[in-house]
């Protein structure tokens, strides 16, 4: 049995925890659009032709915002072939996922399905092959009024109010070799400093997401953060992160340590965007929009998915619907807690993605929709993670991995609402084989009362929700759960994610 233990005090502000933090991402990409939010003709379909089932689920799911279209796919993408009349919108290719995209959803029926789901939109705009004048365009027509061509079209196209997008992301993985149009890092810097100032000369209130790297391990890391933030700095609010995480063969002790690798990620960009704080003499601290995360079985869909004939551009194919088992959902909550502890930096963050591809939901056309078993802690946590995240001292033996070093067995984070007293502790046990006993010091909190022990584990860490068994693996309550003299006595079991809601007199009162 482990013995671990984590001490909580309410005045160990790590930072407020932004709703933003528990956004999504819809790309037109294999199924997520087509066939997943929109089916017109499925049962649940609403006039606009969105799936209604989907619906309940992303709002279930509690997703904030959604970052939209891309994705590889906006580095392609002309939005001003997603608007007005369907009939005449063209058919194209997209070299980014090799389909044909029909263009049958765009900007303003995204926008709409937004206010279905309760969500902010997040637009991309395509700095990969195209620039500055058209992130003017789509600036114009989604958010000006009326009075210019392009806001009148916006009107003419049935859409009187304007979206009033406020968070833009100046293209997308730009130092990624397979984006259309990557260059270096001093010419992503230049055209997105380019367009961030003129963005600005339009909305000086909006907020700007500038491109960081696609995964810690791309050989530009750190140079590319500091050559992008040197020429952006004054201009953006926030640089992006990218990460995936899937199992190197059946080397699982790695893979359930992923979210070292995560807090690494995030405290080296942290380090150079502060570093180029300094050296401008700013007063303001760049944060950190974690606008992909998920575990993903990439090297899965680079042997198997990818469509390479010349002749084939499949409409909505099925890409990327990885299944996800027990052990992934444990991992996938290990980099929410990643998340969380890192709230002082890291405001928005877009889980990758929404629907279909490497999504926590997922649709069979004309059939159900389904929760995957990494809906749960994100669900879990989006409804629970509330007011601050607090900076705990956690003590937990730890064990050596092959691809993160030194990682501790048992992982947590915790947030405190001092409005309402409410507390959260969300907390994993990495270890294939050992229960872990947790205890959690409250000492500091007073009276708590314990409302709800959540936890997901299966004995097969490799369970699934699956078409044929979609309820196969759900979180059960945690019936350990003890208050004793010193604080919480929760068992935790191996390969586990656990959320502990608890209630301070504050709330009582
Ligand atoms: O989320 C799938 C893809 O991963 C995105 O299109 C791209 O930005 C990243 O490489």
């Amino acid at each position: 049995m482990i013995d671990a233990r984590v001490t909580i005090h309410p005045d160990l502000v790590v930072g407020p925890v932004n709703r933003r933090l528990f956004g999504s991402f819809v790309e037109h990409l294999g199924r997520c659009v087509y066939d997943g939010i929109y089916e017109p003709g499925h049962p649940t379909a609403d006039e606009h032709g969105f799936r209604s089932d989907v619906v309940g689920l992303v709002r279930e799911l509690g997703v904030t915002t959604v970052r939209y279209p891309g994705g590889n796919f906006v580095s392609g993408y002309r939005w001003e072939d997603g608007v007005g009349p369907r009939e005449q919108r063209p058919r194209r290719l997209d070299l980014a996922w090799h389909s044909t995209e029909t263009n049958e959803i765009g900007l303003d029926e995204f926008a709409g399905w937004l206010k279905r789901v309760d969500a902010e939109l997040m637009y991309a705009v395509n700095l990969g092959t195209r620039g500055v004048l058209d992130a003017l365009a789509v600036l114009e027509y989604a958010n000006i009024r009326s009075g210019t061509t392009l806001s009148d079209a916006r009107v003419a196209n049935g859409h009187p109010e304007p979206h009033d997008i406020r968070v833009w992301c100046l293209g997308n993985e730009m130092d990624g070799p397979w984006q259309l149009g990557h260059g270096t890092a001093a010419e992503y810097a230049r055209i997105a400093a380019q367009t961030a100032s003129a963005m600005r000369q339009v909305d000086p209130d909006l907020e700007l997401v500038v491109c960081g790297s696609s995964g810690a391990q791309m050989p530009t890391f750190g140079e590319w953060e500091r050559v992008v933030l040197e020429a952006t700095y004054d201009d953006v609010d926030y640089i992006s992160c990218h990460a995936y995480y899937e199992p190197d063969g059946d080397d699982y002790g790695s893979f359930l340590a992923s979210a070292v690798d995560m807090d690494r990620f995030i405290e080296e960009v942290a380090a150079t965007a502060d570093h180029v704080k300094a050296r401008k003499h700013s007063d303001k601290t760049m944060r950190i929009s974690f606008d992909e995360w998920n575990v993903w079985y990439m090297t899965r869909y680079n042997e198997v998915d990818k469509i390479t004939d010349v002749q084939t551009w499949p409409v909505a194919p099925r890409l990327l619907e990885d299944s996800y088992s027990v052990m992934d959902a444990v991992v996938f909550g290990n980099l929410l807690i990643s998340l969380l502890r890192h709230a002082d930096r890291v405001t928005a963050a877009s889980l990758a993605q929404l629907v279909n591809v490497i999504a926590p939901i997922m649709t069979e056309p004309g059939g159900p929709a389904w929760r995957q078993t990494t809906f749960f802690p994100f669900s879990i946590t989006s409804r629970l993670a509330r007011g601050s995240s607090l900076d705990l001292t956690i003590q937990s033996p730890t064990y050596d991995t092959a691809q993160h070093g030194e990682a501790a067995l048992v992982d947590a984070v915790a947030t405190h609402d001092a409005q309402t007293g409410e507390i959260a502790v969300f907390a994993v046990n990495r270890s294939l084989t050992e229960e872990a006993a947790f205890h959690i010091d409250t000492g500091a909190l007073g009276a708590v009362e314990v409302v709800s022990a959540t936890s997901l584990h299966d004995e097969d860490i490799h369970a699934a929700n699956t078409l044929a068994d979609p309820e196969r693996v759900a979180p059960r309550e945690n019936s350990s759960v003890r208050i004793g003299a010193e604080g919480i006595g929760i068992t935790l079991p191996p390969v586990s994610w656990t959320a502990i809601s608890l209630r301070t007199q504050a709330a009582a009162a």
